[in-house]
């Protein structure tokens, strides 16, 4: 009903503005002042978490992307193996799983059948399963031997937005916490990376803010038939991200693209006039992945890409290159996808709405997929 959008024209809308709320409910009661982790709903013991060899992360959709980004932040902070899979696939290709894999399925309904069947699978094979997962008693996590909850509060629209940032913030918790147990990082870098989280949910409130560009950039671009969206590293998956989102929302031809890959076949694709969202990462700390992709952007540019490039504040060097820029406050680059996902969230759900589509509602999809 209208009363329950509280002002809002659609779900979407109101949920894509309750992410700073989401984003700050999830880090609520479990990182102390002094930068420790706690997370009572982990009931691994820690000396399993200690002795894991390896970390396999099972989805899908939206929470599939989620997973692509954990990967980054858990072997840069754990030095643990890690492997994202589909859910869907990974049940059917005998995976390697004992009881030294720690298997961590992330689900906002805690009910779709594909990453049910994994973890399933997984713990008939001896591994111990970590659920992420925003419904409280859902299948998921009464199946697994762990779970940490987001706190998105009812997501209602189809399409994930508020339950991805909170899986996002659930994996960082989780890989900060295995490197807590493990003693692969200690004190100032895990505070750092606390002290960087705990402001993150102001950055977000920031870039809601400044969606007017965005919503007009995207009611430009109704008439289009395809959008590419190219990152590096962490940027990749929101890439990947953008591009489901548009799919999802504006039925249009949509892909992400890792941007080393551009000259392996998708530069082809370029032709004049074509939108090309590119997510670029800071270029403070990690320069090597800015300079690549300052370059990848001039590439397509040269091409005749109309370039749409999601940049930091006071990056400078992307300007001349940028037909639209859109500005994320600065974040370190393995938080970026917290900032950098809202701006594409708040683009296709704009599209979709100029297209005359219903955002809440998508045709043929639905919000929880309970059949295999
Ligand atoms: C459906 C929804 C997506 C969601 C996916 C996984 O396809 O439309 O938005 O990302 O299922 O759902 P889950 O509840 O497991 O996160």
């Amino acid at each position: 009903s209208a009363a329950e959008k509280a002002g809002y024209a659609s779900f979407m809308l109101k949920e894509i503005a309750e992410q700073p709320k989401a984003v700050a409910d999830t880090l609520l009661g479990r990182i102390d002042g002094f930068g420790t982790l706690s997370l009572d709903e982990v009931r691994i013991p820690p000396e399993a978490l200690r002795e894991a060899d390896k970390v396999v992360i099972v989805a899908c959709g939206t929470a599939f992307h989620a997973g692509l980004i954990a990967k980054y932040a858990i072997e840069h902070w754990t030095r643990i193996p890690c492997e994202v899979e589909l859910a869907s696939e990974f049940r059917y290709r005998d995976p390697i799983l004992d009881q030294q894999t720690l298997v961590i399925a992330v689900s906002q309904s805690g009910e779709t059948m594909d990453t049910l069947m994994a973890l399933r699978h997984a713990r008939e094979q001896g591994a111990r399963v970590l659920a992420i997962c925003n419904t409280n008693g859902s299948t998921i996590p009464r199946e697994s031997d762990a779970v940490l909850y987001t706190h998105a509060g009812p997501e209602v629209a189809v399409a994930s937005t508020k339950a991805f940032l909170t899986q996002l913030v659930a994996c960082y918790l989780v890989a900060l916490y295995l490197a807590q147990v493990r003693g692969t990082k200690y004190g100032d870098e895990i505070r750092a990376v606390v002290r960087d989280l705990s402001s993150i949910a102001g950055s977000v409130e920031r870039v809601l803010g400044a969606m007017g560009p965005v919503r007009e950039l995207a009611r430009t671009l109704a008439h289009k038939d395809t959008v590419l969206f190219l990152g590096r590293h962490v940027g990749y998956p929101v890439a990947l991200e953008g591009a489901l989102k548009l799919k999802e929302l504006a039925y249009m031809h949509a892909e992400g693209f890792a941007a080393g890959e551009l000259k392996h076949g998708p530069i082809a694709l370029v032709e004049d006039g074509l939108p090309v969202v590119v997510v670029v990462p800071s270029p403070r700390g990690r320069s090597v992945l800015h300079d690549k992709i300052v370059s990848n952007i001039q590439e397509i540019r040269a091409r005749g890409a109309r370039t749409i490039v999601i940049a930091e504040d006071g990056d400078e060097e992307v300007t001349p290159y940028a037909d639209h820029l859109i500005r994320v406050p600065p974040t370190p680059t393995l938080l970026q996808p917290l900032v950098a996902t809202v701006p594409l969230q708040v683009f296709a759900c704009e599209l979709a709405t100029a297209r005359g589509n219903e955002v809440d509602q998508p045709r043929n999809l639905a919000k929880s997929v309970t059949v295999e």
